[in-house]
């Protein structure tokens, strides 16, 4: 018999989230949300068996690059631990204004504003601007934390079709023209490793008077000069987009966020943005980790060459095994599948191998695109690719 505290309530959120098929099919396999024990460069473990990480965002491998760890040392023992509450009323430490002139001159930007998280930032760049009675006009397959910045800013949303500005300009000569409206896309999409077309995009924004927001989480560190970002890559005035959000936990080996534009956008998104104005200041350790990554990423070039060099060696051997990577153009690759099925199997092929990726199926991505999403890093090395081509090999055989 059960005593009184050890029965439970069948509320309606409890049973809805008890009766969970999606959370049942989850948590039966184990795909999501895994546990890796150790960590060293390239390689994971889970359950005691090394493995090759090829689906982390470490793009140019500055997680574990002695600068890096050596600055959030010395910012834990200066500063401590946590910056414990939101800076409008806590205030700023001077690590984090250091932080944002830095990344607002590497970006070409007159500010800048970091963020706890990337996804706070980027939900901030869009709810900090757009209000009810505006129109959004967002790329069908932008992130998460773009849609959650559109679903709080109350406005209206149009998608346009992935990476097509004759549709975005389609879609806008159907609207009142005396509405305020705020194109949304990003620089590198990370499911499906395209970039952006970002001057058309641009150029449809100016002929309909239109804010634009890019959210270059995946390209800063990996597009442009030293890793500017999409906006050098395609040689354009860093100006010419009205705010730049992205994240820490990419190619600047940190967690955290950004956005940057106008002193005045700035301050105004800083006013309205309640992600913003509400959470927690980044801590002092992510804060020197992402500044020290920024030094590194105009110091060292060696690490932007070597990535482009692995995305090489590692699409020649995609292409060896005819696998479709939806024309990713950048170290994001997918290896799309086609259905759950296939995914899963292939997924688990690798797996057995010691190669540990990611899966992502519909809704997730589009109907007939279920996919296994795969990233390269500078970090990976000649005897990682033999690992991973045998591995594809394997998967090939096993779930083609
Ligand atoms: C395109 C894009 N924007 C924003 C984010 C959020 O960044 P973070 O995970 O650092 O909070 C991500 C993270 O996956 C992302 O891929």
């Amino acid at each position: 018999m059960k005593l009184p505290f050890q029965r439970v309530s069948q509320n309606p959120i409890r049973r809805r989230a008890h009766k969970c098929k999606i959370t049942a099919l989850r948590t039966k396999y184990p795909v999501y949300y895994n546990t890796l024990e150790q960590q060293k460069g390239s390689r994971v473990w889970i359950d005691d068996r090394e493995m090759i990480m090829l689906s982390s965002n470490d793009y140019l491998g500055l997680t574990y690059h002695p600068r890096v760890i050596e600055a959030g040392k010395a910012a834990m023992d200066n500063w401590g631990s946590s910056s414990t509450g939101a800076r409008l009323a806590n205030g700023s430490r001077s690590f984090h204004e250091a932080l944002e002139e830095k990344l607002a001159a590497f970006l070409g930007a007159e500010a800048c504003h970091v963020n706890v998280a990337g996804y706070v930032s980027c939900m901030s760049a869009i709810c900090g601007f757009a209000e009810r009675g505006d129109l959004v006009l967002a790329d069908k397959n932008i992130h998460s934390s773009l849609w959650s910045g559109i679903s709080l800013s109350g406005a209206k949303l149009e998608r346009f079709s992935h990476n097509n500005p004759a549709d975005l300009e389609d879609a806008l000569t159907h609207e009142d023209a005396g509405v305020a409206k705020l194109i949304v896309f990003e620089g590198i999409y990370s499911m499906e490793g395209h970039i952006c077309p970002l001057p058309e995009l641009l150029e449809v924004a100016r002929n309909h008077n239109c804010f634009s927001i890019l959210d270059d989480a995946h390209a800063l560190g990996v597009l442009g000069a030293q890793g500017r970002g999409t906006a050098s890559h395609f040689k354009v005035d860093s100006g010419a987009v009205d705010i730049t959000c992205g994240s820490f936990s990419k190619s600047l080996a940190s967690t955290g966020g950004f956005i940057a534009g106008d002193r005045a956008l700035i301050e105004y998104m800083k006013s309205h943005a309640k992600p913003t104005i509400f959470s927690a200041a980044l801590s002092p350790v992510q804060a020197a980790c992402a500044s020290t990554a920024l030094d590194i990423l105009q110091e060292e070039p060696e690490h932007l060459a070597q990535l482009w060099k692995n995305v090489e060696t590692y699409n020649e051997i995609l292409r060896e095994f005819k696998l479709d990577t939806w024309g990713s153009q950048t170290p994001a690759i997918p290896i799309v599948l086609g259905t759950k099925e296939r995914a899963y199997y292939f997924w688990k092929a690798l797996r057995e191998k010691g190669i540990f990726t990611v899966i992502s199926v519909a809704p997730g991505v589009p109907p007939g695109k279920d996919l296994i999403r795969t990233a390269v890093s500078a970090r990976h090395s000649e005897e990682d690719f033999e690992q991973i081509a045998e591995a594809l090999q394997h998967a090939v055989k096993q779930a083609l």
